[in-house]
């Protein structure tokens, strides 16, 4: 049996292994997966306990998607520039680090709401943890323009300007944001507001959304936001936040696996578990 699991603090609230098991139980894979409650000061054993016991892959989640990097072998593009790391590979004894929630948001992007991202304008609302997570991978996507505006101004353009122009991420002051709204194609929301229990909040006024542009939020407690619900009314195409928590977990069965991963079956699994 290949084994397999995820790493956080807290953790016990994990769906990975719901998803992630029956993932292989669909496609007979030999794995199995577990939660793993690893406190910081733990974290070094941990992943030596990877190593000593021959797992094969493994998640990570909150709060050691950052630290976890300097006790890996080898590093992703992709996850050098989200400057975090979700998914680990066990590539015969070397540990791999890579991140698959930036690629698994805009495969579900793409999925679900905007097959093209190509020559779009996209704004992104909020410059922590989660936006850059997703930046690098929108970039890939060949966008016209990706517009980053933050609460805190100097954030954005921080993690705007960590990027090389050629990726076309610029940070704009919040008071653009209303203009930038107006001629997006794509607004994504990455901030925490409107999360579960402050449902009604909303992180940025709807109406400024153009009708027929696509309104996505990373937050899927709830699973349709106050944002959502809003942009839906005013004729915007919506996108919640559950598809990236999937597609996060398909891309990491695929690189541990090789196989296409049973993404029907794995959405089926977690919303079974919701209540
Ligand atoms: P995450 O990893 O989920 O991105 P984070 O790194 O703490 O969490 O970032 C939270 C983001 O939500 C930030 O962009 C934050 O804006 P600031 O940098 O100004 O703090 C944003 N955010 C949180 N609460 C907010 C609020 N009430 N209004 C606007 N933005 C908010």
């Amino acid at each position: 049996t290949a084994l397999f699991g995820v790493i956080g603090d807290p953790v016990r609230h994990s769906k990975s292994p719901i998803m992630l098991n029956r993932a292989f139980g669909e496609t007979g894979v030999n794995g199995a997966y577990a939660a793993f409650h690893v406190k910081p000061e733990q974290l070094a054993q941990a992943i030596a306990g990877v190593r000593g016991l021959g797992f094969k892959g493994l998640n990570v989640t909150i709060p050691h998607k950052i630290e976890v990097m300097a006790h890996l072998d080898e590093i992703s593009e992709g996850a050098k520039a989200a400057g975090a790391v979700n998914t680990i590979v066990n590539d015969g004894g070397r540990l791999i680090g890579y991140n698959t929630d930036g690629i698994g948001y805009v495969r579900s992007l793409k999925e679900e709401a905007e097959p093209d991202l190509a020559g779009k304008t996209i704004v992104v609302l909020g410059a922590g943890g989660a936006s850059r997570g997703i930046l690098w991978a929108l970039a890939q996507e060949g966008p016209k323009a990706i517009l980053l505006a933050n609460r805190t101004e100097a954030k954005a353009f921080e993690v705007a300007s960590a990027f090389s122009p050629d990726y076309r991420i610029s940070a704009i002051p919040w008071e653009e944001l209303q203009a930038a709204c107006a001629s997006a194609d794509v607004v994504i929301n990455t901030t925490s507001v409107g999360m579960s229990p402050n449902v009604d909040a909303v992180p940025l006024d709807p109406s400024w959304l153009k009708p027929g542009s696509v309104a996505s939020d990373l937050i899927y407690n709830p699973l349709k936001t106050a944002f959502l619900r809003q942009a839906e009314q005013l004729g915007c195409r919506i996108h919640g936040g559950l598809g990236m928590f999937i597609y996060q977990g398909a891309y990491a069965f695929e690189y541990w696996t090789g196989q296409p991963a049973p993404v029907a079956a794995m959405r089926e699994a977690v919303m079974a578990s919701f209540n």
